[in-house]
């Protein structure tokens, strides 16, 4: 079993939504390293007070913030036994960064959600998101009472980063700072592509089948 997994893929490409649900089958924590960094920003911590401007204009918070974070959290003794990383690293630096430090306990897996820009948009702007990092869609997967979030009663809001200009500098930085390391893992013999189109359900399917049958 695959216990040491990244989930990369485009701004609204579904990393959190099935990270989360592959976390909880695995029993392993979701390190999602833009959850922490908003909880830094409403913590309103010096980290979050440094991150909240590149944040909010869809651009990279600097690596000397980031990657301290989340090896921080992947020393934490939950994550002992192995765990699932949403959105690290976005760049070869970070890629490098990790590398140096999971030298004794390496990858197993890195998943690739690819989704289309169109369908990126749609996503992002029906996103409602928990202050715990429970995601929904308005239409497409929708919490049982609107506005609330099912797993624990919290209000749902929509992200600061969720504006049209946002998305699209999201995009452009996923393509130009965040392909390099897709091509630096699959030179490692270590990607599999996943097509993150379908229901959620239909997505978690090919997700699972991919950790699974390896
Ligand atoms: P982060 O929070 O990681 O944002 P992101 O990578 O842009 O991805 P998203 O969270 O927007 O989307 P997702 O892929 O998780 O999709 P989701 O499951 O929500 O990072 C935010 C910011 O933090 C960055 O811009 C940067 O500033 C900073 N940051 C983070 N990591 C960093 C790093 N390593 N280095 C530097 N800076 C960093 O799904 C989207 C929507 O689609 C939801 O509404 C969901 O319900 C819906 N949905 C999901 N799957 C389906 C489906 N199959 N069909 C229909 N709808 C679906």
């Amino acid at each position: 079993m695959y216990r040491r997994l990244l989930l990369l893929g485009p701004p609204g490409g579904g990393k959190g939504t099935h990270a989360e649900r592959l976390a909880r089958e695995l029993g392993v924590p979701h390190v999602a390293v833009g959850d922490m960094l908003r909880r830094e920003v409403a913590a309103d911590t010096e980290l979050g007070r440094r991150a909240q401007g590149f944040m909010d204009a869809g651009q990279l918070v600097p690596d000397d913030l980031v990657v301290g974070m989340a090896a921080a959290r992947l020393s934490e003794p939950d994550a002992a036994d192995g765990w699932i990383l949403d959105g690290f690293p976005r760049n070869l630096g970070q890629a490098q960064a990790l590398a140096e430090r999971a030298q004794d306990r390496g990858l197993d897996l890195v998943l690739v959600l690819e989704v289309p820009d169109e369908e990126v948009f749609d996503r992002i702007s029906g996103r409602r998101s928990c202050p715990r990092g429970h995601v929904y869609h308005v239409e497409r997967n929708p919490p049982r009472i609107p506005g609330i979030c099912d797993e624990d009663g919290e209000p749902l809001y929509q992200r600061e980063d969720s504006a049209a200009e946002v998305i699209r500098r999201r995009l452009e930085i996923y393509k130009r700072e965040t392909s390099p390391v897709l091509e630096f893992y699959e030179r490692q013999g270590l990607l599999r592509r996943v097509s993150g189109l379908g229901t959620p359900e239909e997505v978690h399917a090919r997700v699972a089948a991919a950790v699974h049958d390896l």
